[in-house]
């Protein structure tokens, strides 16, 4: 069956096609028959647009669509042009072709019965290039939903660096790993000893693009295929979710395929800790004492902050190999989400100065980030008896500033690092628009504009 979208902005408008005033209010979305033909009125009357209102639009239009069993559908842009005055016509179309492909994302490979979800959108032939562009991004988003959707047992440290090199042959992202006694070898001390309580060993992913920029950026993001917790194990009934804590990794992954893609001049190393954190015979207990690459001492006072610890050793590999700007991002508090709800994820700087350029990157990415401070003062809390550090506070309040603090221990303050916590974005806190059920991928486009903007190639 065919439709035929049309925008319509005013009371006007709404009279001719028997519709009033309300079913024009922005987001409105009205089905009617008309001569034997089907159309889908959407209602785009507002003041100001913000980039990400349009892609939900888009997201909203095609789930009508697809309730409604439409294979084609037939779209003119003009109306929506005509009526927001505060983006490009160029951006209007990337960010609805974006918010359309993203919204027609399902993870179905372990359903027996498949969605159909086809939908060809037919429009101006001119408009072929804005369409491409918002699909290599939505791509690379969904590439991060799919490693974060796989269940733990499809996704063991080895599945994961299988699903690496397969995702990158043929690219310009070059693949390599770190494994058994080579792990300590190269100072992924911490990587060792959490993952070594499960009998899928860990590994570490190393990605490097080598494409014509003189600044060094380096990723790290935090590979947890399963967090059980570990000897300190985990009592939450939503314990599944807990697949996703590999969601930072997913993120860095998206974006370099992302960078890869639209060919971004810039000289990127990620580096990707992969472990699976079970309790067990062999595995890392309280009380074990880890030495650091850098010669830094940490006591285990919990096994379920495993994030830091691996990513502590991301941070020192990254500054060994000369980079100027490490950016990290990981699922790595619960508290995160206590601090900022379910939207936006935090973002640590040491170079707070830039926050608002983060912030509106982050608004526009789709990807939104919330400033939490840096804060000297609770290392105190992160005493230990035993070690130098301990890697969990011993003060109740304000868990993810506390691991933020605990990260900045590895990190030389003359380079500059951005952490981002997504514990509470990794999973769609809502289903309409452009998110689907699952994982969101969060963290994809953020990273790449976040780099383009390092590079000073950011032009939106
Ligand atoms: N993977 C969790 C954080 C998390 C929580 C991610 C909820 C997604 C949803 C992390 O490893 C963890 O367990 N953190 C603990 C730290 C605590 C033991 C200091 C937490 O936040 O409770
Ligand atoms: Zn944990
Ligand atoms: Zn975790």
């Amino acid at each position: 069956m065919e439709s035929s979208i049309v925008f319509i902005k005013d009371a006007k408008e709404a009279t001719s096609w028997y519709l009033v005033e309300d079913q024009v209010l922005f987001g409105e979305i009205s089905q009617v028959q008309l001569n034997e033909k089907s159309y889908l009125l959407v209602g785009i009357k507002q003041e100001q647009f913000t980039e990400d209102i349009i892609r939900h639009l888009a997201g909203n239009i095609r789930k009508k669509l697809n309730k409604n069993v439409f294979n084609r559908v037939y779209i003119d842009f003009h109306q929506l042009f005509n009526s927001i005055s505060n983006l490009s016509t160029d951006r209007i179309l990337l960010l609805f072709f974006e918010g359309w492909f993203l919204s027609g994302y399902q993870f179905a490979k372990f359903k027996s019965k498949k969605p159909q979800q086809n939908i060809e959108l037919v429009f101006d032939q001119k408009f072929n290039h804005h369409a491409e562009t918002a699909l290599r991004r939505a791509e690379s988003v969904c590439v991060a939903r799919d490693l974060c959707n796989e269940p733990a047992n499809q996704l063991t440290p080895d599945l994961y660096a299988n699903k690496l090199e397969e995702l990158f042959e043929g690219s310009k992202v070059n693949v390599s790993f770190i494994k058994g006694k080579d792990l300590t070898d190269r100072g992924f001390h911490a990587t060792q000893k959490v993952g070594k309580g499960s009998i899928n060993k860990p590994i570490v992913a190393l990605l490097s693009l080598q494409n014509g920029s003189q600044r060094h950026i380096s990723l790290v993001g935090k590979g947890v295929t399963f967090d059980s917790g570990g000897t300190n194990t985990k009592q939450a009934s939503n314990i599944v979710d807990m697949k996703m804590d590999m969601g930072g990794s997913a993120a860095v992954v998206g974006a370099m395929k992302l960078l890869n893609d639209l060919d971004v001049n810039v000289n990127v190393t990620t580096i990707i800790p992969i472990v699976t954190n079970v309790s067990g015979g062999k595995a890392y207990l309280p009380s074990d004492v880890i030495q650091y690459a850098n010669g830094l001492t940490v006591e285990v006072g919990n096994t379920d902050a495993e994030g830091r610890l691996i990513l502590a050793d991301g941070l020192l590999y990254a500054q060994s190999i000369g980079a100027d700007t490490i950016i990290d991002i990981a699922t790595l508090t619960g508290t995160i989400g206590q601090a900022l709800g379910l939207k936006y994820a935090g973002l640590f700087c040491n170079k707070m100065e830039d926050f608002g350029v983060y912030h509106k990157i982050g608004e526009q990415s789709g990807d939104p980030v919330w400033p939490m401070p840096l804060e000297k003062d609770y290392q105190m809390y992160l005493e230990s008896e035993t070690a130098d550090i301990s890697n969990v506070g011993s003060c109740k309040f304000g868990g993810a500033i506390i691991a933020a603090q605990f990260l900045s221990n590895f990190i030389d303050n003359h380079k500059k690092w951005i952490h981002i916590d997504m514990a509470n974005t990794v999973k769609a806190y809502k289903l309409s628009g452009y998110y689907t059920a699952g994982a969101t991928g969060f963290g994809v486009r953020l990273i790449v504009d976040l780099i383009q903007k390092e590079v000073e190639q950011y032009v939106y």
